[in-house]
């Protein structure tokens, strides 16, 4: 059952598609509210799911977490805030119902899950106006489909977006595409995208090709193509500020770019420099921005990265001058303890700042809104901009995935994890987000596959692989100045590089058919395991293990120098183990609490009982997947339904869709 409660008269977020009536219902007694803060207890054994992409476990209990989007380079767990606002969480015990919220509300949320108290939640809306979703269901599970329901259906990505992705920030040149294919190819290491980071541009501008890196863009496009590879550029959000760069010049002279107090376009700085911000809130000016994509897909790009989108400010005009100002005067006197503290504090307070943002303003429906009210609405707007022109303008689905996001942009595209670091700790939280991500209707979804910032290193490298190839957004990504760690750079682990990223390939089938039933459906592709038993302690209280789909669970390894794991099981499961794509042994693992040993080479995971597993043949790119000739390991299953379309059809049918392959009978 959901319930909606209307407070004030909110901003229309979009996030939700199908609104029911505002309730008639009282509100819940349980719920202390005063005005825009509403707190409830928590009993010991409840336990916190949800809020998206968010720093600690899947269990969110004992931290503060603000939805504000930012450009948060460093994921340890004190933060509070990384670049996307999901502002649902559920409350469930084992054995007990659960209940759902969602705060429908674009500015700074704050949610204080048992932090200051260790029972008591109390969420905090910048606003008297929003809307707050109350869902009460049966179980986790079942509160996540209902507010899958009303959100509505996941984006869909193209087929082919299921392969392995490799990108660097550095990589800007036509020879870069080839060199990396080339090694890609030459080493038989499976590939199907190859990502272009800012440099591919002219000066950063956005929509813009350096013509002295790509000697030919079209041509280079085609001949990766016919080598089944296809090229990925970022696009930011802010636009460069230069007079008679084509693109500026149209966003100034049709008032697309937001506003500071006095009319004028606001200016702060990104990449290129000063830049200003369309005003993706304004759907004109979105239709502007999306329709600029087909520059490029007319070239032969078939996706797109958004980046820098919360927005990111390396500073603002205004603020820079007051800060220069003040850094100078400083300067003058001596830098002891309390004036060293405060010149750290104005460099550091130059980049994304909370002042600037409340010093400009969208225009929607002839009304101007303070940004700093809908900050957390940009991101999912630029996106949408481009989702909706590029979905409009051509029949096929391409691939879409931003930075920054807000409930609702779930349907336009998925997201990637930001700037994570070569940490282990890191493969473990790119596991948990996975499943919170999930639960808001994220479900392409990955994390920068060795770590974006420090250097990855070997063993790193293969045990994250050994999870992202479970991820529905597979892409090893890495930031300038930092050890090169495309796979082909650690030849001593060749070989199990390869074998890892070729069972990915081997699972495609599987793992495609369950993507698009789950996103067809509103069920959870990734999940905690306590979703599927949450009736059992144990497994609701599992924060290291996931379900992919309905047949199999992942348990992957990620501390450094182990030679393996503890694994839960709810149940007795078969035991797979993978050593690159072959399999090694099949045996039945018994209910309860196991360790499991697994070499740096190998992946194992588990089937679930009554379950099959269809696997394909190796291959080194998806339009070489043989889906006719599927090897079924099975667990007492009889049959797997397995769901294929041509994969870019933007409207597949489920129900047509779905094949029934039977297990023959020994
Ligand atoms: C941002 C992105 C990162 C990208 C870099 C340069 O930090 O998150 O992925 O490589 O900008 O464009």
């Amino acid at each position: 059952m959901i319930n909606r409660y209307v407070f004030g008269t909110p901003f229309d977020t979009e996030a939700i598609l199908h609104k029911p009536a505002a309730t008639e219902a009282l509100f819940p007694l349980y719920i202390s509210l005063d005005g825009p803060v509403f707190s409830l207890s928590l009993s010991q054994n409840d336990i916190v799911f949800g809020l998206g992409e968010a720093v600690r476990g899947m269990n969110k209990r004992g931290h503060t977490y603000i939805s504000w989007n930012t450009d948060e380079f460093d994921h340890n767990e004190e933060k509070k805030s990384l670049y996307g606002a999901h502002n649902f969480f559920l409350v469930t015990a084992p054995g007990k119902p659960a209940t759902g919220y969602f705060v429908d509300f674009g500015g700074k949320v704050t949610f204080d899950l048992g932090d200051t108290k260790l029972d008591t939640i109390t969420v905090t809306v910048d606003s008297p106006d929003y809307e707050l979703y109350i869902i009460n269901g049966t179980d986790p599970a079942d509160v996540a489909l209902q507010f899958r329901t009303l959100i509505g259906r996941s984006y869909l990505p193209p087929k082919w977006a299921f392969g392995v992705g490799q990108s660097r920030w550095g990589y800007g040149s036509q020879d870069d595409m080839m060199r990396v294919t080339q090694k890609y190819r030459e080493n038989h290491i499976p590939l199907d995208m190859v990502y272009l980071d800012i440099d591919y541009m002219d000066q950063f501008e956005d929509f813009t090709i350096s013509s002295e890196r790509f000697s030919d863009f079209k041509q280079m496009n085609t001949n990766l193509k016919n080598q089944h590879v296809r090229v990925i550029p970022i696009i930011d959000a802010a636009v460069k500020q230069s007079d008679g760069y084509y693109f500026y010049d149209e966003g100034k002279k049709n008032n697309y770019f937001c506003k500071n107090a006095n009319g004028d376009d606001f200016v702060a700085g990104v990449w290129p420099g000063d830049c200003c911000f369309p005003d993706f809130l304004n759907p004109e000016a979105r239709t502007w921005f999306g329709n600029a994509y087909s520059y490029l897909v007319d070239q032969g790009i078939d996706g797109f990265w958004n980046d820098m989108n919360e927005p990111s400010l390396f500073y603002s005009k205004e603020h820079l001058e007051d800060v220069k100002k003040e850094v100078s005067e400083l300067l003058k006197g001596d830098l002891s303890i309390y004036n060293n503290f405060r010149l750290k504090d104005l460099i550091f307070g130059l980049s994304s700042n909370e002042d600037d943002y409340r010093k400009f303003f969208h225009t929607v429906n002839g009304k101007k809104i303070c940004h700093h009210d809908v900050h957390n609405l940009y991101g999912y707007n630029m996106t949408r901009a481009a989702a909706e022109a590029i979905t409009k303008n051509y029949p096929e689905r391409k691939l879409f995935f931003s930075r920054s996001s807000f409930v609702g942009m779930h349907r336009h595209s998925g997201i990637w994890m930001g700037d994570n670091k070569s940490r282990w700790q890191h493969i473990l939280l790119n596991l948990q987000m996975l499943a919170s991500l999930n639960m808001v209707g994220f479900l392409y979804t990955g994390a920068d596959t060795g770590g974006f910032g420090a250097d990855a290193t070997e063993d790193l490298l293969l045990r994250w692989y050994a999870l992202s190839i479970f991820t529905p957004l597979l892409r090893n990504h890495s930031s300038l100045g930092t050890r090169e760690q495309e796979p082909y750079q650690f030849m001593d682990s060749l070989e199990s590089l390869r074998g890892i990223l070729g069972l990915r390939y081997r699972l495609l089938p599987y793992l495609y058919s369950e993507f698009m039933k789950a996103a067809l459906t509103g069920t959870m592709y990734a999940r905690p395991i306590g979703f599927d038993y949450p009736d059992d302690k144990d497994a609701l209280n599992t924060q290291d293990q996931l379900f992919i789909g309905e047949s199999i669970m992942i348990a992957p390894v990620y501390e450094q120098n182990a030679i393996g794991r503890h694994v839960y099981l709810p149940e007795a499961m078969k035991l797979v183990r993978f050593k690159g794509c072959t399999v090694v042994e099949e045996s039945e693992l018994a209910a309860g609490h196991n360790w499991i040993y697994v070499a740096l080479d190998e992946v194992v995971f588990f089937i679930k009982k009554g379950h099959v597993l269809p696997l394909a043949k190796p291959a080194e790119y998806v339009d070489g997947v043989d889906w006719d000739t599927l090897t079924l390991l099975h667990y007492e299953g009889t049959s797997y339904t397995l769901f294929n379309d041509d994969g870019l059809e933007q409207n597949p049918d489920l129900q047509s869709n779905l094949k029934v392959l039977q297990v023959p009978a020994s």
